[in-house]
């Protein structure tokens, strides 16, 4: 070994790899555990043996118990040792067993699995032009992508975000046109056409299998009767609406400044912008050396965000961590003459544009 190397930094570097790869394989245990029920049929019951999670979940027995002792070494569940029972801690049923909590994400995961298995087809973007179209991913990421963001939107959006911009909870308390673009399958307009009764809700998207799915979710949530949901580029939808949302979607977008530009044209001149975007200082040597999400949005955008702006006209390439006056920029040039911060969450920026 080259003597100039420290030793030491080795052992740092090599601990912060062991690290690395032990959270990457919890991960996928993680994601097999959702799957499977294993934390489902592990909540709130106390302590179990192997052999009554595998009976309950109709799972092999010896790959149960694999699968638990690295649950417990991942500090998911503790064991009490040769008793050889295992329990759910309380915070990783709400995270990891109950889908409606406020924490859960056990399902968002699978933004990890499309990637892997999308590693072949990055590499080409990366290779060539850049660019690789959303729906041109495993379809583990737009299922991971709606658990994802999800569980912020029925936490935070009727309770803190609508709130927080101006005149807009009381537009839509009394019945307003909303549109929500880049809509996935639809969680977002699910949860206001839910918090809102009276108003209506359009989601568009332009990949058509997501607008099926969306389609598909406000029927199980018992809310198509006020909203519709269309296949639509994000410079070609229709109409004139009170609030245009972007939620975590206009940094994948190819034409940012195009598409804030089509939304101020379909706006009502009293209406408002929502832009939700992943957390991001402004900058990136503030990101790197400051936001603790830097490192999972970093790595998603060179992945799954920026090849999609590249694929698209003009393909600016805002990427996941653009940051609040990066985004001011975009509105203005597209003719806003209003934009603030009306509220945060360490996964999320809620911005509001007007007119
Ligand atoms: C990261 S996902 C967010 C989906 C959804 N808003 C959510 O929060 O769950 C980005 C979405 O933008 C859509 N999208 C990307 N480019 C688009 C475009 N030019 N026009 C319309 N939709 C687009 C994708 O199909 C995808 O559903």
């Amino acid at each position: 070994m080259d003597a100039a190397v420290d030793q030491a930094a080795i052992e740092q570097f090599m601990g912060q790899m062991i690290g690395t790869m032990s959270g990457g394989m919890l991960c996928f245990g993680i994601l097999l555990g959702d799957e499977l029920g294993l934390y489902r049929v592990m909540a709130g019951t106390g302590p179990m043996t192997a052999e009554e999670v595998a009976g309950k979940a109709g799972c092999n027995l010896r790959l149960t118990k694999e699968w638990l002792d690295g649950q417990a070494a991942g500090g998911i569940m503790t064991c009490d040792g040769e008793q050889g029972r295992y329990e759910l801690r309380p915070e990783a049923v709400m995270a990891l067993a109950d889908e409606s909590s406020p924490v859960f994400l056990a399902r968002g995961l699978n933004v990890f699995a499309s990637v892997f298995n999308d590693l072949p087809k990055i590499a080409e973007a990366f290779r060539g032009s850049g660019g690789l179209s959303w729906g041109e991913h495993h379809p583990c990421l737009f299922k991971g992508t709606e658990w994802f963001f999800r569980t912020g939107y029925r936490a935070h959006l009727p309770a803190e975000w609508i709130p927080a911009l101006d005149g807009v909870e009381e537009k839509l308390r009394a019945g307003a046109r909303v549109a929500d673009i880049g809509c996935g399958h639809g969680a977002s307009a699910i949860v206001m056409a839910g918090a809102y009764p009276a108003s209506r809700i359009w989601g568009f998207d332009f990949h058509n299998p997501s607008v099926e799915t969306a389609r598909a979710r406000s029927e199980e949530a018992g809310v198509a009767d006020r909203t519709t949901f269309e296949s639509a580029d994000a410079r070609g939808y229709d109409g004139t609406f009170d609030l245009i949302c972007f939620f975590d979607c206009l940094h994948d977008m190819g034409d940012p400044v195009g598409i804030a530009r089509h939304a101020r044209e379909h706006l009502d001149p009293d209406g408002t912008v929502l832009l939700v975007e992943p957390f991001a200082l402004d900058g990136h040597a503030a990101n790197l050396a400051d936001n603790p999400m830097a490192t999972l949005f970093y790595n998603a955008s060179a992945a799954v965000c920026l090849p999609n702006s590249l694929s698209q006209e003009v393909g600016l390439g805002l990427g996941a961590q653009a940051g609040e006056a990066r985004l001011r920029s975009v509105f203005e040039e597209a003719g806003f003459t209003r934009f603030r911060r009306a509220a945060e969450t360490p996964v999320n920026l809620i911005l509001e544009a007007r007119p």
